[in-house]
């Protein structure tokens, strides 16, 4: 199966289709930093540019499209303002996106669960109206991380197939909630030898974090003024804004003393291996964004492994 990719990032989604045996042909992205990472771990066509200015007609033809399309304009972190933000616009360039390339199979898309209560639902139902105008069938589920894969991860996150062949349509089904979980603490260096990822109690925050940070089991985050318990023991839903501010990185004792997540260690909380590189020339802050927009891997894998079978 040839799989082309929108809003690639550093290219989770291609990550899971590729472990499933699929053969990615291109992507597109126009943020910079995250194609240095995507141009680390994949041989495929990048194209760097925004979306607006692909002609997809010159690119090969794919059997399926993929794309976890910019999620701001939807979630409530954002302004909830959806299609008339700019960044929800994008939305209408993927449906062009399908017609140039002459509509593949299968296009499969990655978003918020928000987008489904948007405008009370009409966001939503706006998407799943264009779509059928395109002559596909639609699937869709949400499923936490958590609850779909080992990865000890609180993310819910809506997961869209549309089918243009109905007996493929009628014989997908998305995969089942498994039990088996790994711990937090499996996928994190104890006693890590990075000190800059340590809080030292010169820092203003340090006595709060202090004084509420007890348990073993959990994962903080700091919220500016506040940090918060996941009580759990899951890690909380990563996100874009970690590393920017200081605020969101995942916090966690360690040998009785404060750190937060690496870089590395938030990428394995999305199911990412240690064979995936993360550029050293680039800056901590840009790696937690990357890791932060990115998807969790092995949830998407299954996903493409039921559709690799149809
Ligand atoms: C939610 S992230 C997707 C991340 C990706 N699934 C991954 O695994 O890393 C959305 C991506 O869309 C990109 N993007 C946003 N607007 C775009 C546009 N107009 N053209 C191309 N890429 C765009 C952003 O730079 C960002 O990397």
């Amino acid at each position: 199966m040839k799989i082309g990719s929108l809003f690639a990032g550093v290219g989770g989604i291609e990550l899971a289709f590729r472990n499933a045996g699929a053969n990615i042909l291109w992507a597109n992205e126009m943020d910079s930093k995250a194609i240095v990472t995507y141009k680390y771990n994949f041989d495929s066509l990048m194209i760097h540019d925004d979306i607006k200015n692909v002609n997809f007609s010159q690119l090969d033809k794919i059997d399926i499209l993929v794309g976890g399309f910019p999620c701001q304009a939807f979630s409530i972190a954002g302004h909830r303002k959806g299609f008339d933000d700019k960044r929800g616009a994008v939305f209408f360039e993927i449906l062009r996106a399908i017609k140039e390339l002459n509509f593949p199979k299968i296009v499969f898309l990655e978003n918020v669960k928000n987008i489904l209560s948007h405008e009370e639902g009409k966001t939503f139902e706006r998407i799943l109206k264009e779509f059928e105008e395109l002559g596909y069938y639609i699937k869709y589920k949400v499923m936490n991380t958590a609850e779909y894969s080992e990865i000890p991860q609180n993310r819910e996150r809506i997961y869209i197939l549309a089918f243009k062949n109905k007996s493929e349509y009628e014989r997908f089904i998305f995969p089942e909630k498994m039990s088996k979980k790994l711990h937090w603490r499996e996928l994190i260096d104890n006693n890590h030898q990075d000190t800059s990822l340590y809080y030292s109690d010169k820092l203003k925050c340090f006595a709060m974090l202090n004084e509420n940070m007890k348990n073993f089991n959990s994962i903080y985050q700091y919220r500016r003024v506040y940090v918060r318990e996941n009580k759990v023991e899951l890690c909380p839903t990563l996100t874009a804004n970690m590393g920017t501010g200081g605020h969101n990185v995942p916090l966690i004792l360690d040998n009785n003393k404060i750190r937060k997540l690496s870089t590395r260690e938030c990428f394995a909380m999305q199911g990412f291996s240690k064979e995936f590189i993360l550029p050293e020339n680039l800056s901590k802050s840009s790696l937690y964004k990357q890791a932060g927009n990115s998807v969790s891997v092995p949830v998407i894998e299954r996903i493409a492994r039921n559709l690799l079978m149809l």
